[in-house]
């Protein structure tokens, strides 16, 4: 898989407007694995692939999933906001035969998770971070991310969380692994 046949698949699979956030989250996913010494062209082509499940129907993620672990989770049907990134792994990994390096990152891309690789953690800022990015926290979370990536993390779940939590929703329980993971190290 090379970076230009990402682009053309998100460009096929995508609304204009979707590809437009894919390849803002490209950008700054390429940027942030130069600084955290991940392979910047690996960071580019799981980014384009992120959200490449994100416009198929419940149907399409739901037979993708069949036979993976995370169905059953007790609050699966819960996490209707994370569908797409557990299936877009899926689809990297069997339908495009990528790299389980690439298909983590598009799996942990919404989530996070405790100890992400720098591959996982920059596919996972950028997604909050990108240019695109306007909602409450982007900024402020951006603004941080020019200094310390791992604070920057630690902010975004902490915002992610506390947004769920305001609204009464279930956190997954790979978020909170991650808010304690990258809170904690903060106090090294
Ligand atoms: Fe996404
Ligand atoms: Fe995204």
């Amino acid at each position: 898989m090379t970076v230009e046949k990402a682009h053309s698949l998100a460009k096929a699979m995508l609304s204009d407007g979707r590809f437009y956030h894919t390849e803002c989250v490209a950008r700054c996913a390429k940027e942030l694995a130069v600084r955290l010494g991940a392979d910047p062209e690996q960071a580019e082509i799981a980014a384009f692939l992120h959200d490449i499940m994100k416009e198929q129907s419940d149907a399409v993620l739901l037979k993708t999933l069949e036979g993976s672990a995370i169905i059953k989770d007790n609050y699966f049907s819960e996490y209707r906001s994370l569908w797409h990134a557990f299936a877009g792994a899926v689809y990297v990994r069997k339908e495009l035969g990528l790299s389980q390096e690439i298909a983590d990152a598009v799996f942990y891309h919404t989530s996070g998770r405790a100890g992400m690789t720098p591959l996982e953690k920059s596919v996972f800022l950028a997604d909050y971070i990108s240019d695109d990015r306007t909602f409450e926290g982007s900024a402020e979370v951006r603004e941080i991310a020019r200094k310390d990536i791992d604070l920057a993390v630690a902010t975004a779940l902490q915002k992610m969380i506390g947004h769920l939590v305001s609204q009464g929703r279930i956190v997954q329980p790979l978020s909170l692994e991650a808010y304690n993971y990258y809170i904690n190290r903060m106090k090294d």
